[in-house]
């Protein structure tokens, strides 16, 4: 079967990696793809959120299964224009339509599916772009730190954690009252602080039947022991040491299986992963956010434990084929440490050459923002590598992992030296 992949970053360059692993996948391309993913597929220059031009490239080159990366296009509605074409409409494709993708992105949307269908979140009220008055006398009524939230798809910044009642008042009325997300913030939630540690859990439905992929734990800071602004994610680790049997059965039993049938129960056919962001508090599940899609860079963490033949789980995804499938997880364990361009994420600049970029047998080097000039690997983004050590225990994983970062360089190269630090204290406490 040929296989279109959707995306260019280090989610679709380790999906790409596993996916060629199967007898299943014939000929692999990626829209539009970076210099790693041209190395084992073939980069198609289209851009992931041209519908028409995918639609025509999928037919030309007989595609069988289309897999979405990130949400952009999934918001926009891929699977609901490829459903409307006739000579499209029966390309299996996995990531859901327009409304299911609704649980990313709304999170207004996603809050009042979670109350509907009892799902454990915090407690949170929507303001209107016209409520800014009442949003405010609200806030009175709320204990520091409250939590705002964008309603929309703001870049992964449209939350503002506010320490103290009267931060929150400013923030809201810069965001309701003069845009600071854009439309994103036409409408905001203020929500309950939740205290606890945050994993990402996944999950792969075909609307009526799951698997459940390896949880990973996420590093969004860009400095040391969770400092400094926000990033699109500098690491990731799995397993997750928390994440127990009797943690992740109270997942799957309050979270994962109410969230399925309340998808059916709504109506809404969605074939495609689910990104569980949640808070264990106190070891209880609390759901802070969904996503339509998988997460980066927990995926590059993921993908190298999934032993099972990932084309033969996403073929049965996207047919409604499920039932009766099984994950094969491996026991190893993965730690993926992102380098970035220097200044990420303000700005930064592009086009550095990249060195020492050899193969490894004690890790996978996805590419996210490369890019392959005159046979040059150069920088072309933020996130720029995501390299993932393997490893029989975390700490093997990590050591690996910074081995072979060690070698690889450019100028002005950063990436974080504590991811997995937090999860190794919780495992040999001092
Ligand atoms: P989100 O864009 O929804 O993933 O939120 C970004 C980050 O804000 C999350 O990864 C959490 O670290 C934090 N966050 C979101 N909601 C809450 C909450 N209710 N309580 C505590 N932290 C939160
Ligand atoms: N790493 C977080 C995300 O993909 O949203």
């Amino acid at each position: 079967m040929n296989i279109l992949i959707i995306g260019n970053g280090g989610r679709e360059h380790a999906m790409a990696w596993k996916i060629n692993q199967s007898k299943l996948c014939s000929h692999l391309f990626i829209a539009p793809g970076n210099a790693g993913t041209d190395q084992i597929g073939e980069n198609v220059s289209i851009a992931v959120d041209d519908f028409e031009a995918l639609g025509e490239f999928c037919i030309e080159k007989k595609i069988g299964l289309v897999v979405v990366g990130p949400e952009g296009p999934l918001v926009m509605g891929i699977r609901d224009y490829f459903e409307s074409k006739a000579e499209l409409s029966s390309i299996a494709m996995v990531g859901p339509g327009k409304e299911g993708a609704q649980l990313e992105g709304s999170k207004d949307f996603s809050k009042q599916f979670m109350v509907r269908h009892g799902v454990p979140t915090a407690n949170a009220r929507t303001f209107q772009a016209s409520e800014s008055k009442e949003a405010i006398r609200y806030l009175d009524d709320c204990k520091a730190p409250v939590v705002l939230k964008a309603d929309g798809l703001a870049a992964g910044k449209g939350v503002i954690i506010s320490a103290s009642i009267e931060d929150a008042k400013v923030s809201i009325r810069e965001m309701l009252e003069e845009k600071k997300f854009g439309e994103a913030s036409s409408k905001v939630l203020v929500e309950e602080f939740l205290q606890g540690i945050e994993l990402s859990v996944f999950v792969l439905t075909d609307g009526e039947h799951y698997v459940v992929l390896p949880e990973a734990k996420d590093y969004k800071r860009i400095g040391d022991n969770d400092t400094g602004p926000n990033t699109g994610g500098m690491g990731a680790v799995s397993p997750v040491v928390f994440a127990d049997s009797v943690f992740m059965k109270k997942v799957e039993e309050r979270v994962i299986k109410p969230t399925i049938a309340g998808l059916k129960k709504d109506g809404i056919a969605y074939k495609g992963f689910i990104f569980i962001g949640l808070m264990n508090v106190e070891g209880e599940p609390y759901v802070i956010e969904y996503n339509a899609r998988m997460g980066d860079p927990e995926t590059e963490a993921v993908m190298t434990r999934i032993d099972s033949d990932l084309v033969d789980l996403l073929s049965a995804c996207a047919k409604g084929q499920l039932k009766n499938k099984e994950i094969k997880i491996s026991s190893n364990y993965a730690a993926t440490i992102v380098m970035a361009s220097g200044g990420y994420p303000d700005s930064f600049e592009k086009g550095k050459t990249i060195s020492g970029l050899s193969k490894s047998n004690i890790a996978v080097t996805f590419h996210a923002g490369t890019i392959n000039q005159n046979n040059e690997i150069k920088t072309n983004g933020g996130r720029v590598l995501a390299i993932t050590g393997i490893g029989q225990n975390l700490k093997e994983a990590s050591r690996n992992a910074y081995a072979a970062v060690s070698t690889i360089s450019w100028d002005g190269a950063y990436y974080r030296k504590d991811i997995c630090q937090d999860l190794l204290r919780i495992e040999n406490p001092t």
